[in-house]
């Protein structure tokens, strides 16, 4: 069976883009309100460095990762870290706010204007390379060398969308997520005598017998919009396939596609079978009310999974989105070394571990993602165990065919997938199909496509 980790599928990802939207500069969301746990002389937004020991040299690492999966695993990798170099502490320096949507805005100033934690999460593709390493005036990152980072470890793809156009690489993938999947009870499905839908129309068929026994078919927490764009990329995959997908970002797909106006109308069908509170949830709040038996499914990158494990639920199944049998549609969590980074050598050291087989195996059996490394996807025996989603997920990325993500940086610049936002937003009150359309066929031609 051929390897796609060996292949160079994210080579799609459209290096013509990324180029213009280097130039086109990127949305810079508000730093918004400031986390409890804030201490005394951390910089605006972020949490103290807890259990760092007095004398030890502290490893600023600001991420957006607050919820169970997601802390716990940085956490033990860290654990790991420290107990190794017992004069250093890495710590994480979290801001709330699922996809980034208030932690990059905060990290994108700090790193901007010289005063950058020692490494940050950054999504691989546009987010890192628009924001910080293609842009006038130069990279605002440093190059990674091989004694931090074997590039032949991981795949070609992947390397691509983490390398400047000088060819250099300047981040360390953490993991690789998948996007589309559809997350369901399998209580709500069994008590209904339902099967999990595999394509839209079948999705309506099954939300129709949910409504009308009073259970939201779909769980949406889209207090911030970037759940429900996900929800559109995945009927704009399965209306369009995967190279109209994929044209979408590099101008081969028009936005005025007539697939286009198709999807937008699925979309609005779609959200007539969402929870009525959607508005006021976040996407962990929406996959409790999955965890509840509240709601029958929920669409949502495989962080999910990772919570799911954090709340030690295990009555839930998975599929792929309604129509994306076949494709992963991925991103990737990713670590960079500013150039003004305070403590350089011991950041380099840091990612050096977590760019390791044993640090990856560590990281992701909690975060609900697999290995961005090659080589990895077998932690010790006595260690926390990829489960069976993730045993699917690393078999299923070695044969589907690989989408990048808009909402999670990969497919887009900030810049444009900010008013791809702005026009869904607009269209979640004005349900004006054709208007719609024409913003986003603007926002593309703004991009530059
Ligand atoms: C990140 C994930 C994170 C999710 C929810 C995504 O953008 O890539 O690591 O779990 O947002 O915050």
């Amino acid at each position: 069976m051929s390897d796609r980790r060996t292949r160079t599928a994210w080579a799609l990802v459209p290096i013509v883009a990324l180029i213009v939207a280097a130039c086109a500069g990127a949305a810079t969301p508000s730093p918004g309100g400031t986390p409890s746990g804030t201490a005394a002389g951390t910089p605006a937004g972020t949490q103290a460095a807890g259990t760092c020991a007095a004398g030890t040299t502290q490893i600023e690492v600001q991420s957006w990762w607050t919820t169970g999966g997601e802390s716990t695993g940085l956490q033990k990798l860290f654990d790991k870290f420290n107990a190794d170099n017992p004069t250093l502490c890495a710590y994480n320096a979290a801001i709330a706010g699922g996809a980034g949507t208030v932690a990059q805005g905060v990290v994108k100033t700090r790193v901007l204007s010289g005063n950058p934690p020692d490494s940050f999460q950054v999504h691989m593709g546009h987010e890192l390379l628009d924001t910080y390493v293609n842009i006038s005036g130069g990279s605002v990152l440093a190059p990674l060398d091989s004694t931090i980072i074997d590039p032949s470890k991981f795949p070609p793809g992947v390397v691509k969308i983490i390398s400047g156009s000088d060819g250099k690489v300047y981040t360390v993938p953490e993991n690789i997520h998948r996007a589309n999947v559809l997350w369901y009870s399998k209580k709500v499905f069994a008590d209904n005598n339902l099967q999990p839908p595999t394509t839209w129309d079948e999705f309506k068929t099954v939300a129709d017998a949910l409504k009308a026994k009073g259970i939201a078919a779909l769980a949406l927490g889209d207090k911030d919009i970037w759940p429900y764009g996900m929800v559109f990329e995945t009927i704009l995959i399965s209306e369009l396939g995967p190279d109209g997908f994929n044209g979408l970002w590099t101008g081969a797909t028009k936005w005025d596609d007539p697939k286009v106006t198709a999807a937008l109308t699925e979309l609005q069908t779609v959200f007539g079978y969402v929870n009525s509170d959607h508005k006021s949830l976040t996407w962990d709040q929406a996959n409790q009310l999955v965890i509840d038996g509240k709601a029958a499914m929920t669409i949502m990158g495989d962080w999910a999974n990772g919570d799911y494990v954090a709340k030690k639920f295990t009555n839930y199944g998975w599929a792929a989105a309604p129509g994306n049998a076949g494709l992963y549609q991925a991103l990737a969590d990713s670590f960079p070394l500013p150039n003004k980074a305070p403590h350089p050598d011991a950041v380099k050291k840091l990612l050096a571990f977590m760019a390791s087989a044993e640090a990856q195996d560590i990281f992701n059996p909690w975060k609900g993602s697999i290995p961005a490394r090659i080589d990895a996807g077998n932690p010790p025996a006595d260690a926390q165990q990829y489960n069976d989603y993730q045993k699917s997920a690393l078999a299923e990325w070695k044969t589907d065919t690989v989408l990048p993500s808009m909402e999670h940086g990969a497919a887009a610049s900030p810049a444009f997938k900010t008013a791809i936002e702005t026009a869904l937003t607009a269209f979640q009150t004005s349900g004006d199909v054709a208007g719609t359309v024409a913003a986003l066929a603007a926002a593309a031609a703004d991009a530059g496509l």
